[in-house]
């Protein structure tokens, strides 16, 4: 029988040829965004966490040994009104590996990965944030943790161009001009650091880009910066089987850099092409936190329908 692993093997091969990274996130580490900071953040979480501090010279070292998770929430309730749609969920995810979050429509993957992102206030439950409990109030303080979003909807401007797009609302000036010339730079190298090769301008509009272009450009911008977690919320729902491939592949190049990367996907094909672990969600409740290579694709497809596949998935 063939097992997950093994259909996970060829591409972690394909991609893990790693360059020398200046940032945690294996990118050109900009010097952060001066004055990031969360409005709640303690003198103490900002000395270990803040974004100025693990910018510049600091190098980085493969911490995806380690398996202790960056993120780990636990006993996370949500409601919207008096619908809950979150019960008592619990998801982590590790430096250097891939984390798929998985379940049916409307299981809850957005919200939890919203709350995560800092959009949604968690009603009840632990968030931690490398080993430190946190308060995630907003989108901000979720960045200056360093955890960085692409939702589902990818929020890029149409009318503006790559460069534009990727430093929006984060610009580099020199004095009171933007600096144009450092932004396009670090936008080239970002791309090139994706192995991107189908964007032959940094400088085109967004509208004139390809639905896979356009899901680069969205983790260009999230990977910019100097962060640790990113979340990708369906990246290849809209895309053609060659461009999934290649959005893949940058999932798997970030992980292996040492990033701690989540990828929300309804493809089995895809989850068991690059995770490392599967966390299942069923009906809002954590179904199941599992290794990729220790379960099987029936399995999986199991924990999402039901909660429930043999002694996994959740009681009744
Ligand atoms: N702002 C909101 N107000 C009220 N209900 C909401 C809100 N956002 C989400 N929900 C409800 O929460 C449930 C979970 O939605 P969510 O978008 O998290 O699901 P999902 O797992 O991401 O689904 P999909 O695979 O379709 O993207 C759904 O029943 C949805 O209607
Ligand atoms: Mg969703």
């Amino acid at each position: 029988m063939t097992r997950p692993g093994d259909h996970r093997e060829p591409m972690a091969r394909a991609v893990g040829s790693p360059v020398a990274p200046a940032g945690p996130s294996g990118f050109p580490a900009p010097d952060g965004p001066a004055g990031v900071s969360a409005p709640w953040a303690t003198a103490d979480t900002l000395g270990v966490h803040g974004r100025a501090e693990r910018g510049g010279a600091a190098r980085w070292e493969p911490s995806g040994m380690s398996k202790t998770p960056v993120l780990d929430l636990r006993g996370i309730d949500k409601s919207f009104g008096s619908v809950k749609v979150l019960h008592d969920v619990s998801f982590a995810a590790r430096p250097g590996e891939v984390t798929a979050l998985v379940g049916d429509n409307g299981a809850g993957k957005t919200t939890l990965v919203k709350c995560i992102g800092g959009i949604h206030p968690i009603d009840r439950g632990e968030y931690r944030f490398e080993g430190r409990p946190v308060r995630v109030g907003s989108p901000r303080a979720a960045t200056s943790l360093g955890i960085e979003v692409v939702h589902q909807d990818l929020a890029l401007c149409e009318n503006l161009d790559i460069v534009e797009n990727l430093f929006l609302g984060r610009e580099r000036r020199r004095g009171l001009a933007l600096d144009e010339e450092v932004m396009e730079d670090m936008a080239r190298r970002t791309l090139s650091g994706l192995s991107v090769r189908t964007v032959d301008s940094v400088r085109r509009r967004v509208s004139h880009l390809s639905g896979g272009q356009r899901q680069t450009v969205a983790i260009a911008r999230a990977v910019l910066w100097d962060c640790k977690v990113v979340v990708l919320d369906e990246p290849s729902a809209a895309l053609g089987v060659v461009q999934t491939q290649q959005v893949l592949e940058i999932v798997r190049r970030l992980a292996d850099r040492g990033l701690a990367v989540v990828l929300i996907s309804h493809n089995m094909n895809d989850v068991f092409a690059v995770s490392d672990r599967i966390c299942a969600l069923y009906l809002g409740r954590t179904a199941a936190q599992v290794r990729t290579a220790d379960v099987t694709h029936r399995q999986v497809v199991e924990l999402i329908t039901s909660g429930v596949s043999g002694d996994l998935g959740l009681r009744r």
